[in-house]
């Protein structure tokens, strides 16, 4: 990825495991600074660790992106930097039998999924979109296509 068309920052929700730790590594790398998203304060705190090793700067944020209001805490800490590539890939897999999940798992699954990124991607592509260059990356899962047990998600196309 190219750190003069995406740079200097780059924003991950869900950056402290899995796709986001390993897009984190790669942008590091490339001397991408980032901020890294995601709930548990642990995993965040050891991968920022790791990336600061490259020389890059990185900031963290423990919030939980089932909750309202979590694009007012992620401003705060991205206010006086520019984001020039988003990655949201926070995601919510969790599995069992559709009718016996308590409404709150389906309202929460609902809100990392569908209006957190679309509040996200336009406050954040509002900003690249006015300097004329930067990216975003959403990641889903092609479960929602498929018919199959347990991964009885409440999203679907
Ligand atoms: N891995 C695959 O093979 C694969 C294939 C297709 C699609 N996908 C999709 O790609 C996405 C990421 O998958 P993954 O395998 O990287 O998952 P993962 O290893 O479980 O990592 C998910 C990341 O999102 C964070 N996260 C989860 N819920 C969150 C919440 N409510 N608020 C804030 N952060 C949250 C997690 O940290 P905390 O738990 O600390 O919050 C973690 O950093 C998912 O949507 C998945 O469905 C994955």
């Amino acid at each position: 990825m190219n750190l003069e068309k995406y740079g200097p920052w780059a924003l991950i929700v869900g950056g402290s495991e899995g796709i986001g730790a390993a897009f984190a590594r790669k942008l590091a790398a490339k001397k991408f600074n980032v901020v890294l998203i995601a709930r548990k304060t642990q995993p965040l705190a050891e991968l920022a660790s790791e990336l600061r090793t490259t020389g890059v700067e990185v900031r963290t944020l423990s919030a939980d992106f089932s909750k309202p209001d979590v694009l007012e805490s992620v401003r705060a800490v991205t206010g006086d930097i520019e984001i020039g590539c988003l990655i949201y890939v926070a995601g919510a897999n969790i599995r069992g039998n559709f009718v016996d999940l308590a409404p709150e798992v389906h309202r929460s699954i609902i809100a990392v999924n569908v209006p957190a990124p679309v509040e996200f991607a336009r406050h954040y592509g509002a900003a690249m979109k006015s300097r004329g260059r930067g990216g975003i990356i959403l990641a889903g899962s092609s479960s929602n296509f498929l018919g199959s047990p347990t991964p009885a998600w409440p999203v679907s196309r």
